[in-house]
């Protein structure tokens, strides 16, 4: 087992800058005391991450997500804890004593991860010390695989004999192992090798262990059908979940956010040649939802390579389904080429030319993908601009939207400018009713967003000016009501945050200054009657009292540690409010006032419920009872 010390983790963090840290990932700009920038953990086109690097967390308003450095590594590189806190001590150029002796031996599959690894030695073995060898590298030469590339990807070469692994690893291996191996064929009671006079590329998960293989045909004369041959699926290699390569591109696709998808291991090898790293395969395989949902935990952005025949378009079509538009980019490899091919004709700068500079957006390759062939007809036409035009209307840029409606007007014969444009305005106003995002407020809705459940109009005027400029401040900014015509990446030195009633944004403010202020805690504690009136802020409230207990001084990072996931967000979203220094007494008194009229209005709906139940069991002693409270309580409204 390995293990760090809480101290020297604590240190650690101590040492380092937390914005110093997420800036190396994350483009943050200042405001007051935090740093903002766009969360890294969900998609988002307006601000909601909130760097602290006084009190060392971040927290995003959006998704909700917060932690301290450590949990930002891990989340950030989907790393467990020790690599995170490896990485850390590395940013702070700080050496640690850590042991890795990762234990495998209670995994079932061990063995089967062994007779894999030991075939894959095998294969290579044969294939760079054997005659046969010699000829089949003869063949990779050719078509550019160096003995530099067989050793990277450790590619190997299965003889003609059909006993050659069974040979040498039964001897090692129970038989229940071999049968589950995918590397045997059983047939009248007879063991063969699954693989024989192929080129074999080991398959291996992301982890680097050997989970299969893929065997190509090689030689002349050799007329079976298939040109790769597969390992069957087993209990450790699944080929919907598994991409080509992930192993060796992971640390690449981490860093950069972005990931290359191609199709075969001739064109991930041909980007690796290119220096391209960041390239898996999904062998041949249409991409699938488990697919795209391990690389999404890595990857922001996909680039998709298909190879440039119809299959691949098809392909490309399908994948744009499954990942969503927004985070993808197609390149299109021209005459029919695939991404190898393209780097033989084109050299290997040509092919890394064509991946970083030759992409294109799914709407260019759908607008291509989609053109029907009659384009004559009118009725074509207007069917091919229902699909096109929304999205184009989707699109954040008017410039973008622009070159496109001006791409479907040369292609349309019988539609001018602004009849297209028509269309897609058409859809922009549809879209406008029906998405109501955050960022669609405007500041005119300011009063109206705090009373969005209950109606607080006679509070209102019980609230000091510059009260409200507070709330201003931590919550709603002005947001121009069409962003649509803003580029996407404009940085706007504002916030975006979760919709709260009055009532909630007291409480979180209250409970702000509980946090930093003992003496407004001591005050509440040792008041009985004193409630939140939501069970959220309650909860902080009764774990805050716990901790001024023990503790004299309330300390985040101890605080945030003994709370649960969702606690832990609030209190981060709580103490991220950037308040003043100080706190008057006439504050903290409105804040409670604005909540206490609202659980005053609790209890009052309560106590009429109560009489309402009485006087279905015709408990007339309890009526009167109830009817003399409620009258009281109605005092207090
Ligand atoms: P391709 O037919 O495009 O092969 O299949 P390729 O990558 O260009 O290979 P070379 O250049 O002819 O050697 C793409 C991928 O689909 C899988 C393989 O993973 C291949 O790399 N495939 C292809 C199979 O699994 N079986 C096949 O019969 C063919
Ligand atoms: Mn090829």
């Amino acid at each position: 087992m390995v293990s760090v010390d809480t101290e020297v983790v604590n240190d650690l963090k101590s040492k380092v800058n937390i914005a110093d840290l997420i800036s190396q990932y994350v483009a943050l700009s200042r405001t007051g005391k935090n740093y903002i920038g766009l969360c890294p953990f969900h998609g988002e086109k307006t601000p909601s991450f909130n760097v602290n690097a006084e009190k060392g967390f971040y927290h995003c308003f959006g998704c909700g997500r917060s932690g301290d450095a450590i949990e930002f590594l891990k989340e950030y590189n989907q790393v467990g804890f020790i690599d995170a806190v490896k990485e850390l001590a590395n940013f702070a150029g700080v050496t640690l004593d850590i042991s890795n002796d990762r234990e495998e031996k209670n995994n079932p599959n061990a063995p089967l991860y062994e007779i894999n690894n030991q075939a894959a030695r095998l294969y290579n073995i044969l294939l760079m010390s054997t005659e046969l060898g010699e000829r089949a590298r003869d063949y990779l030469a050719e078509r550019g695989i160096t003995d530099d590339v067989i050793k990277r990807f450790n590619i190997g070469l299965a003889p003609e004999e059909n006993d050659f692994i069974f040979k040498n690893l039964s001897n090692k291996f129970d038989e229940e192992v071999m049968a589950n191996s995918g590397l045997f064929h059983f047939s009248n009671n007879r063991v063969f090798d699954a693989f024989t006079n192929r080129i074999m590329f080991p398959i291996t998960n992301e982890y680097g262990q050997t989970i299969g293989f893929s065997g190509r045909k090689w030689q002349e004369n050799d007329d079976s059908k298939a040109k790769y041959i597969n390992t069957s699926a087993t209990t450790i290699f699944d080929k919907s979940y598994e991409l080509w390569n992930l192993d060796k591109a992971k640390p690449t696709i981490s860093k950069r956010r972005e990931v290359y998808l191609m199709e075969g291991f001739m064109d991930v090898i041909a980007a690796h040649k290119a220096g391209i790293n960041n390239v898996v395969a999904s062998m041949g395989t249409a991409l699938t939802e488990k697919h795209v949902r391990r690389l999404k935990q890595i990857a922001k952005k996909f680039v998709l390579v298909y190879d440039g025949d119809s299959a691949g378009q098809n392909a490309i079509y399908k994948a744009l389904n499954l990942v969503g538009e927004s985070d993808v980019q197609i390149v299109k490899v021209p005459e029919g080429l695939d991404p190898d091919e393209y780097s033989k004709t084109y050299g290997l700068t040509g092919l890394s030319a064509l991946m970083e500079t030759g992409r294109i957006q799914p709407i260019e390759f759908l607008i291509d993908f989609l053109r029907p062939e009659n384009l004559a007809n009118l009725q074509v036409q207007l069917d091919f601009i229902e699909q096109i035009a929304p999205m184009i209307a989707k699109l954040q840029s008017i410039t973008a939207q622009d070159a496109y409606i001006r791409k479907l007007v040369e292609i349309l014969p019988d539609f001018e400018y602004n009849q297209v444009e028509q269309a897609v305005n058409l859809r922009r106003e549809n879209m406008n009713i029906t998405d109501h995002s955050v960022s669609d407020y405007g500041a005119s809705n300011l009063v109206e967003n705090f009373a969005d459940e209950r109606d607080y109009s006679n509070l209102d005027s019980a609230i000091p000016i510059d009260f409200e400029e507070i709330f201003y401040e931590n919550n709603i900014q002005p947001q121009v009501a069409d962003r649509r015509n803003e580029p996407a990446q404009v940085f706007q030195p504002t916030i975006q945050v979760p919709k709260l009633s009055r009532s909630e944004r007291a409480e979180e403010m209250l409970l702000h200054r509980m946090i930093y202020h003992s003496s407004v805690l001591k005050k509440f504690s040792q008041d009985e009657n004193f409630r939140f009136v939501h069970k959220r802020y309650q909860d902080i409230f009764e774990k805050l009292l716990l901790e001024a207990m023990v503790y004299e001084q309330i300390d985040e990072s101890h605080l945030a540690s003994e709370l649960s996931e969702d606690q832990r967000s609030l209190f981060y979203q709580i103490i991220s409010l950037d308040l003043p220094e100080t706190a008057s007494s006439q504050e903290i008194n409105d804040l409670v006032s604005i909540f206490s009229n609202e659980m005053e209005q609790i209890k009052f709906e309560e106590l009429q419920q109560q009489l309402a139940t009485a006087e279905k069991a015709g408990n007339k002693e309890r009526m009167l009872e109830l009817t003399l409270q409620i009258i009281n309580q109605k005092k207090k409204l």
